[in-house]
């Protein structure tokens, strides 16, 4: 789909459908929406009259103008209260709209920003959620079908915008929306491929296109290369997979040292079946998106790369497949990781934090300001939060964690602050290593995080995503399948660092 702005009044539109908004409780629209009302002969506003448009948020209307307009069709999009309005509304607002056009067989669409008029919202960032909604509204996972399911493609977007004061403003939103959509779609298509395919190979050649588009430097770490590194906790995991692990390492601004240098780091494993822990096979297929850290890592890189961020963004995504093998290591094993702690297997399938371990023993290396992990890490996590509620957050540095508060709150992709106090330290206590890899149930999502607090030594934060990187359900902007949670999260976070 192309997107482009326009400066003009969206009712004279040669574009075949137009999407305008209305806010609950008005009665005479104004703005755009007002103009296209009059220009329908005050269609929009009689409609209000008898209750038939309320402008409650997820509704649209559909008005066809017959020769009144250009266009063969006008959408109303509700955008609810205008008190509780934000850019979550909008994203939802623009997806409602868009999709709902997708439906009629729209080629060309024309809308208007919404949030910026009446609502006052900044008009860059309304652009860019206008933007992100649509885009990512749209969005649909290209399956190997010999009769592929696929929707109808609309062909064009363009925001319309009548304030020529306005129009930069909303072509620099528009930019970034764009190339953030680009990051969260790379980032979903990764986790709805199937496991045989988005393998740690795939993982690999996904980054060396990252890294060959936006010049960025690359390593890919095979199992021999780990093993130079002393990265028995990475190889542990590894050693009953049949596909070749791959530690991938994308370093953004490499040689600046001028810069701040920030490290992303995302749990990889591109299907966790447990181990010789073996998971039940009930719902073992959703373990294809326990690479989700690595995905939205990767995809956040991607967007560094197209907005070229002016900062040394380090992306590390260690990947592996955990499999049951005869190869593969056990409980009771004793594994060392590269900072020389050694780690008692209690569970094979505590898999993510081994694989993490290494990835942020490697990070220190950067000298970072920060570093930062995603990772699907604990069903504990789930139980705290709740399906597609908000991500666990565990900080070892309280300005960090703000700013990645206040990043989740503008993106929607919300992070909640939960303890690491030392006292979890008691239950990853070994008799035979430094640490256990599993505390057990109780307070399991907290284990997990003292666990990997063992292998930094910088400001930290880690983000357990294990209820929000794949939806079951859909709605709006997001849908069944991997939802790209973290890409929009620490795009905003390093715009604003
Ligand atoms: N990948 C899982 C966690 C997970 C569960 C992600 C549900 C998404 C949805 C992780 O590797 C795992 O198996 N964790 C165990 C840890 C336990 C063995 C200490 C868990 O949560 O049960
Ligand atoms: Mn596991
Ligand atoms: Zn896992």
């Amino acid at each position: 789909m192309k997107i482009s702005v326009a400066q003009g009044s969206i009712q004279d539109s040669k574009d075949d459908t137009i999407i305008v908004n209305l806010f609950e409780g008005v009665t005479v629209p104004a703005g755009a929406t007002g103009a296209v009302d009059q220009a329908l002969g005050g269609a929009i506003s009689e409609l209000i009259a008898n209750g038939d448009l309320t402008g409650k948020s997820g509704t649209v209307s559909v008005f066809y103008p017959r020769e009144k307009l250009a266009a063969k069709r006008v959408l109303v999009v509700g955008l609810g209260k205008s008190e509780a309005f934000n850019l979550e509304n909008v994203r939802k607002a623009a997806a409602t709209g868009i999709k709902q056009a997708r439906e009629l067989n729209a080629v060309n669409v024309a809308t208007i920003v919404h949030g910026a008029g009446i609502a006052g919202l900044p008009v860059d960032e309304a652009a860019q959620a206008t933007i992100e909604g649509s885009v990512l509204g749209l969005y649909q996972y290209q399956a190997e079908k010999i009769k592929p399911n696929s929707k109808h493609k609309i062909e064009s977007l363009t925001i319309v915008e009548f304030d020529p004061a306005k129009l930069s403003l909303i072509e620099s939103g528009v930019r970034v929306g764009e190339s953030i959509a680009d990051g969260v779609t790379l980032a979903r298509d990764l986790v709805n491929m199937p496991p045989n395919v988005a393998t740690p190979t795939k993982m690999a050649k996904v980054a060396e296109k990252i890294a060959n588009e936006h010049q960025m430097k690359i390593t890919v770490g095979d199992r021999s290369w780990a093993a130079e590194r002393n990265m028995g906790a990475f190889l542990a995991v590894a050693k009953g997979a049949g596909e070749p692990p791959k530690f991938i390492v994308l370093e953004h601004n490499a040689n600046r040292d001028d810069l701040d240098t920030i490290v992303l780091v995302g749990k990889g494993i591109t299907f966790d079946t447990g181990g010789i822990s073996i998971k039940p096979s009930q719902n073992m297929g959703l373990m294809k998106s326990d690479m989700g850290g690595a995905a939205a890592v990767l995809g956040a890189m991607k967007v560094v790369g197209l907005l070229n961020i002016p900062l040394r963004v380090i992306g590390i995504t260690p990947c592996t497949e955990n499999m049951p093998d005869a190869n593969a290591y056990r409980p009771a094993d004793v594994i060392r990781a590269s900072n020389g702690k050694t780690i008692e297997i209690i569970s094979t399938d505590a898999e993510g934090r081994m694989v993490l371990a290494d990835g942020l023993v490697y990070a220190a290396s950067y000298s970072p300001r920060a570093v930062i992990d995603l990772a699907t890490l604990t069903g504990a996590c789930v139980v705290a939060l709740g399906k597609g509620m908000a991500a666990g957050l565990f900080n070892t540095d309280d300005a960090l964690r703000d700013k990645l508060v206040a990043a989740g709150k503008t993106t929607h992709e919300r992070v909640w602050p939960l303890p690491l106090w030392d006292d979890y330290l008691k239950a990853i206590e070994s008799d035979v290593a430094d640490v256990k890899n599993s505390g057990g149930r109780m307070g399991g999502v907290a284990t997990s995080a003292i666990f990997l607090k063992q292998f930094t030594d910088y400001a930290w934060a880690h983000i357990d995503i294990a209820g929000v990187a794949f939806s079951d359900k859909k709605q709006g902007y997001i849908h069944r399948g991997g939802t790209g949670f973290g890409v929009r999260l620490l795009i905003e976070f390093l715009r604003n660092w």
